[in-house]
């Protein structure tokens, strides 16, 4: 997993919650000294997951808790800053969706390495879109809180199903 997510991911924390949060999670993870992690850093997956469940239990919440605080504060705060160009001229939340298949393929085109998520769609009617989820990671839930992130960002009233563990069902209102 690219550094940026987990730098994404200390950023929300020790906004919303606090530093000692965030040092106590890390601990609780077992990790002694946090490493030194760039965006383009390759993270290991587990030490993504163990930092989020041991947020699970330092916050008291659940994994699906933490997804949609993440997917929230990676669309409308932390994208806005590093990943700015892909907002350009996209002026709702289902074209942007639409763009996110190519968008995972190029921000990690440059970077060794890297494993995007990838996705494919379908559209079930006119106004419910399948977004089919592509990845050994299995972090549909994440995928979730970020959709739900775009909805909000876009002040769209979106409605965000888990279908399973590969698929999202999203039905947008117009
Ligand atoms: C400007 C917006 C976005 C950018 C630039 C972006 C970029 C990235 C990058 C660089 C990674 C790490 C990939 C890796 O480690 O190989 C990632 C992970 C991920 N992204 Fe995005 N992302 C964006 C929005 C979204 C949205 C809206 C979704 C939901 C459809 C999404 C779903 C995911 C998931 C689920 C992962 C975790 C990795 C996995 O499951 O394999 N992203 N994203």
């Amino acid at each position: 997993m690219k550094g940026v997510i987990i730098l994404a991911l200390k950023e929300m924390v020790i906004e919303k919650f606090g530093i000692d949060k965030w040092r106590t999670a890390l601990v609780k993870a077992g990790i002694k000294k946090e490493p030194l992690i760039l965006p383009i850093s390759n993270v290991d997956d587990q030490f993504f997951l163990s930092v989020v469940n041991s947020l699970c239990e330092v916050l008291n919440i659940s994994f699906i808790q933490v997804a949609d605080a993440f997917g929230d504060y990676w669309v409308s705060v932390y994208s806005q800053k590093m990943y700015r160009v892909y907002y350009e001229n996209v002026k709702t939340a289902k074209d942007f969706l639409l763009k996110m298949d190519s968008v995972h393929v190029a921000t990690t085109k440059s970077i060794p390495d890297a494993n995007p998520p990838r996705f494919e769609y379908e559209w079930k009617d006119e106004k419910t879109l399948i977004m089919k989820y592509k990845s050994r990671r299995g972090l549909i839930d994440l995928m979730v809180g970020l959709i739900k992130g775009v909805g909000k960002f876009y002040k769209e009233d979106l409605k965000v199903t888990k279908l399973g563990s590969d698929k999202v069902e999203i039905v947008f209102k117009n």
